[in-house]
């Protein structure tokens, strides 16, 4: 019974959320409104461009679609500013061991995330080689909750969705994995990710009996 993983990056691998909320909190009080971390929380899994919108409307502004892109642009410059600021020291914990066990055996990974940013955030916590693929926010043309990223995440690795579990932080991630079939394994919050088949509270939890199970 041959399985493979995809992982979601922001949340899962590493913890960029708070990175993603500073930039978009700036650009907020630019505009003359507040951004608050339970406002940052509707932007997770969400791509940059329904991000914008969803900020657009918590603030009530209405913009240009020439000032929308003058925006998309100067949040990312300042995201930028403190991705390639990350190191190792960022990745999440359990991370690496899970990778260790995975590689142990013999399962293969992949990366599935939103982000146009994942190669960069990859390589800057050194973890970028270790994945067996990487399908990201510049491979895709529908954002989660649609499945596509976890679709293309299965040819990658050559294996049908039911062969795939995947990793997921955000509500649209575990959406997305379950409507390609995959088991979905929600990281973080059980009430706000209970779609999930299996609910962990980080990686730390995910041993290798777990899943040992999940290939038998
Ligand atoms: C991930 C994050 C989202 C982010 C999206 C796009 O899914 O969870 O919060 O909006 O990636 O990220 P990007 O780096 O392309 O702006
Ligand atoms: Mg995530």
């Amino acid at each position: 019974n041959k399985i493979g993983v995809i992982f979601d990056l922001d949340g899962v691998i590493v913890d960029t959320a708070k990175y993603h909320f500073l930039a978009w909190k700036n650009l907020a009080n630019h505009l003359g409104f507040e951004f608050t971390e339970a406002h940052n929380e509707l932007l997770k899994g969400v791509s940059r461009v329904r991000s914008l919108e969803i900020l657009l409307d918590i603030g009530k502004v209405e913009l240009s679609e020439e000032k929308k892109q003058e925006f998309l642009v100067s949040k990312n410059e300042e995201y930028l500013k403190y991705i390639t600021k990350m190191g190792p020291e960022e990745i999440l914990p359990g991370a690496k061991e899970l990778l260790d066990t995975l590689d142990s055996l013999g399962i293969h990974y992949v990366l599935g995330s939103a982000s146009k940013n994942a190669p960069l955030i990859l390589k800057q916590v050194n973890l970028f080689e270790r994945f067996s693929g990487i399908v990201d926010g510049n491979s895709v043309s529908k954002a989660k909750p649609d499945p596509e990223v976890f679709l293309i995440g299965a040819k990658k690795l050559n294996l049908k969705p039911e062969q795939c579990i995947v990793f997921e932080d955000a509500i649209a991630g575990v959406k997305a994995a379950n409507t390609a079939n995959m088991i979905s394994i929600g990281i973080g919050d059980k009430q706000t990710l209970h779609k999930a088949d299996y609910n962990f509270n980080d990686l730390t939890e995910v041993n290798s009996s777990f899943i040992k199970e999940l290939i038998n």
